[in-house]
């Protein structure tokens, strides 16, 4: 047996040498150990934690995994106000910045420290004795929130500095993105689960910080940059060797760094950086330059907006001039028209573009689109290209402006306009092709039915090739017909059957919004679920009566009302329901159970079956109830994998039982048979 001492010794030094670990794994690139070892490393400390809760550390690596527990952010005022940069898109403003520097600091050498732009969001870290105590965002400038459990999970951040000389209290301020390579995992996952993509790295990553599941920001993958260090007892007298200071405490300070001393240097900066920044893993959008000495920025001071000490320079987008060949109309599923750029093919940042949308009449207006002009295509960070203007040089005389179609390019009913929005919509929902299979496309989706073997394209073939014509003919599909598509053999036909057949079980909630009545969407469809005990309740309210449902407004109302009037929806609800679908919510079915009456479960860590969300739902329909944290009460914990160490040692200390996803779903079917 070890003594308590040996075990806190041996925490510390596990502690240190992960730390260690984390660093050359996540700041120098340099791996030491193998993912493994440093697993099992982990998975040592973990567990002596667990066992002696008295050298719990919040600071611990352990804590890098991020917990569950949600909780909105506190919001403090800065130290010091977050201001913003003075930028240009032009290397003369650049050379006139530096040109100013001079002129206010006659007789003095000004250097310029030349750095990249990161392209996230900005964050401020506070540490005191070495140790990470708080980070919080920007916010407005003045105070921002406070998002020190999500900065955790990063691991390039340290929480403990390494190397010497730091001073006892200094503020760090850096940029947070997403990179790339997660950045497109991210959004690849995101069009899996049939779920809104992120436009840029920028937007993913504020998004990402500001979640209140920092289980979920660890996995997402962030990374930080640091620019700016703030203190009264700074090392230097200068921001550069501030900066490589900082970079030998462990923090990232970006290699292109570097002093400039000439208006010729900063020239040669922006020529090398405008290209070679396409090869960077994460995000740019300019670079930044800064007076270096401390002093000089003092007396250089700020405006009421900016420092006078610094400018950005911002990269200009990509962007490409192409011929329009035309514009064309679509027509989505709730009858709205889209109008399209199609383009002469261009290659811009990389891919080839053909076609971007327009969005609305309004935006064809102002950006006064005439047949054949030659349009500007930029990409920028984005990853959806833009129109931005128009080539009026090469206008061809005569050429008339791109008016919006009248009549829809399907059906050619009138189009109507909305009040108060900016599309126009075909009204004729019921008759027009495009919305009629879109709607079948939508109810098969992945977050509607999830129909496997049913994509979006075996949708449109089915349509076409005169099988279904509404959703509820989907039920009466039979190997006969599908053998008649082509591609179709009997294994993929034998899997749509099967993907037809659990679709059945398909919560109520998920019902609702694959029925795509206008404007009720994922949440308000799940509200209804929830509001609502069943189908036929649902078809005889009245528009008053809905409103009376929380987050349900008139416009939704009526529209739920409108879509019931109609016959030939309340038939396809009719036969929906006749070939089996989940037409109540669970707890008013016999199905659903009361295998958890009365029991309270934490859920915790990660899970591969279900999502978290599920598994709460499937606790409410078997009659149990969901809590956040551990008590004497608790009867039992949902556990995946990372449960965290702290909830792990409680759940031990008070006795309560840990099921795995799989103990937890083998106990519901065995009760449930
Ligand atoms: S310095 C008082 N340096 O750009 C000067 N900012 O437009 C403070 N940014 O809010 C900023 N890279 O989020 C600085 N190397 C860099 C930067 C940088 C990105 C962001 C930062 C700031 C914004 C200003």
């Amino acid at each position: 047996m070890s003594s308590t001492e040996d075990i806190r010794r041996r925490i510390e030094e596990l502690r240190s040498e992960l730390n260690r670990h984390n660093h050359n794994y996540y700041v120098l690139n340099a791996p030491e150990i193998s993912d493994k070892e440093f697993d099992m490393l982990l998975k040592e400390l973990e567990s002596l934690e667990a066992e002696h809760p008295e050298f719990d550390d919040p600071y611990s690596p352990t804590k890098r995994v991020g917990s569950d527990l949600s909780k909105g952010f506190e919001q403090v005022v800065h130290e010091r106000r977050m201001l913003s940069l003075g930028n240009t898109y032009s290397v003369e403003e650049v050379d006139e910045f530096v040109g100013r520097c001079r002129e206010a600091l006659p007789g003095e050498d000004v250097t310029i420290v030349g750095e990249m732009k990161f392209d996230g969001t900005s964050i401020s870290l506070l540490y005191e004795d070495g140790r990470l105590v708080r980070a919080v965002t920007r916010g407005d400038g003045e105070r921002g929130d406070v998002v020190t459990d999500n900065v955790i999970t990063i691991r390039s951040i340290p929480l403990q500095l390494s190397g010497s000389g730091w001073p006892r209290r200094f503020e760090i301020r850096g940029e947070i993105v997403l990179p790339w390579k997660a950045f497109e995992r991210l959004n690849q996952e995101r069009a899996f689960n049939e779920e809104p993509l992120f436009a840029n790295p920028r937007n993913a990553a504020s998004g990402t910080l500001k979640m209140q599941n920092s289980a979920e920001v660890a996995r997402r993958g962030l990374d930080a940059w640091f620019y700016y260090l703030l203190g009264d007892e700074l090392p230097f007298d200068n921001h550069y060797d501030n900066m490589m200071a900082a970079r030998s405490w462990g923090f990232k300070v970006s290699d292109a760094m570097t002093r400039l001393h000439s208006i010729d240097e900063v020239d040669r900066y922006i020529s090398y950086w405008d290209t070679a920044r396409k090869e960077l893993p994460v995000a740019t959008d300019g670079l930044v330059f800064k007076v270096n000495s401390l002093r000089q920025q003092l007396n250089l001071g700020f405006t009421a907006k900016s420092p006078r000490w610094a400018i950005a320079y911002k990269f200009q987008a990509e962007r490409a001039l192409t011929p329009l060949r035309f514009v064309s109309f679509e027509v989505g599923r709730t009858g709205v028209i889209t109008p399209v750029a199609n383009l002469e093919p261009v290659l811009l940042s990389g891919t080839i573009v053909k076609r971007a949308s327009l969005h609305n009449e309004d935006i064809i207006r102002q950006l006064d689109i005439h047949e054949h002009d030659h349009l500007y295509v930029e990409k920028g960070g984005e990853i959806i290209p833009k129109i931005t203007g128009v080539d009026l040089d090469a206008r061809t005389v005569g050429a008339l402006p791109v008016s919006f179609v009248k009549v829809c390019p399907a059906c050619s009913t009138p189009l109507v306009r909305v009040e108060g929005e900016a599309s126009w919509v075909c009204p004729n929902k019921y008759g027009c092709r495009p919305q009629i299979v879109g709607r079948i496309e939508h109810f098969v989706g992945r977050r509607m039915m999830n129909i496997d073997g049913i994509g979006q394209e075996t949708a449109r073939a089915m349509f076409d090739a005169g099988l279904i014509s509404n959703p509820a003919d989907i039920y009466s599909l039979t190997e006969t017909d599908l053998l008649k598509l082509d591609g179709f053999g009997p294994r993929s036909a034998e899997r749509v059957l099967e993907g037809v057949e659990q679709s059945k079980s398909v919560a109520f909630g998920r019902v609702i919004y694959a029925l795509s009545i206008p404007y009720v969407g994922e949440t308000v469809a799940k509200k209804l679920a929830k509001s609502v005990r069943d189908i036929d309740t649902l078809i005889s309210m009245s528009a008053e009566a809905l409103t009376e449902i929380d987050d349900i407004g008139p416009r939704i109302a009526e529209s739920i009302v409108d879509f019931f009037s109609h016959q030939s929806n309340r038939e396809i609800v009719e036969r929906l329901r006749q070939a089996g679908l989940q037409m109540a919510s669970e707890s008013t079915q016999s199905a659903g159970s009361d295998r958890l009456a009365g029991k309270s479960i934490v859920i915790s860590g990660t899970f591969t079956h279900n999502s978290r969300d599920r598994y709460k739902e499937i606790i409410e329909e078997n009659g149990g109830k969901n809590v956040g944290s551990i008590s004497k009460k608790t009867d039992f914990i949902l556990a995946g994998d990372n449960m965290g160490p702290a909830k792990l040692e409680k759940a031990r200390k008070l006795s309560i039982p840990i099921l795995s996803e799989d103990e937890f779903l083998a106990m519901l079917k065995s009760e449930n048979s």
